[in-house]
């Protein structure tokens, strides 16, 4: 009888633990729904400008282009292996367009792999603006290196922000993208 009592009193104990798990794996979602959101993007070929318009959709709140003050040039090896390479190399922030994060809570902060890490124009948006107490959430799209360590590169920069788990794709995400971007979503909060 004790044996059956106490096998009794461990299934209550692991279920409860099983519970408080689960409760707390959900915890934040729903949580980003109410605050004021700004997606923020930076895109030299499309591909971040379709994930960021389609994060925009599904969530609201405004989208902003981040466009350096001297364009990129059209061509692709004038940027990557010029321009690009030699911002990354030397630790450039070039100037852009800003915006004034001051209202938001919610900053998604879009960006292409550009050498291993975000461009730099997305370093001087976050460098640049007062992150403090604000949630970023980074999205990525590379050319098939994967999202690196940008989220972490992010909030090196984004001084006081809480950074969330990044949304990794590659080009534009291919035909399962809707709905790797709802779970992801829903995940960091939505
Ligand atoms: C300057 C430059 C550097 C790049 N560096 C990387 C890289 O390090 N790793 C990678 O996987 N893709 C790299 N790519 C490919 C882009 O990350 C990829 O094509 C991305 O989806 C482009 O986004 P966009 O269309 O929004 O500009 C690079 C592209 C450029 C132009």
């Amino acid at each position: 009888m004790k044996k059956l009592l106490l096998i009794v009193f461990l299934i209550i104990i692991a279920g409860a633990g099983f519970a408080l798990a689960v409760s707390q794996s959900n915890q934040t979602q729903g949580e980003l729904m109410d605050k004021k959101i700004l997606v923020a993007y930076f895109s030299w070929s499309g591909n971040t400008k379709s994930i960021a318009q389609k994060i925009q959709a599904k969530t609201g709140g405004d989208i902003f282009e981040i466009t350096p003050v001297t364009p990129y040039p059209a061509d692709y090896n004038e940027t990557a292996y010029g321009v690009a390479k030699e911002q990354k190399d030397k630790g450039i922030h070039p100037p852009i367009n800003n915006k004034d994060v001051t209202p938001y809570d919610v900053v998604f902060v879009g960006t292409p792999a550009w050498w291993y890490t975000m461009a730099p124009p997305v370093m001087t948006f976050l460098a640049e603006n007062n992150f403090e107490g604000k949630t970023v959430i980074p999205f990525v799209t590379h050319g098939g290196g994967g999202g690196y360590t940008i989220d972490k590169d992010m909030a090196k920069l984004a001084k006081g922000a809480r950074v969330l788990s990044p949304f990794v794709a590659y080009g534009k995400g291919g035909a399962g993208v809707d709905n790797d971007l709802a779970e992801w979503l829903k995940k960091v909060g939505f």
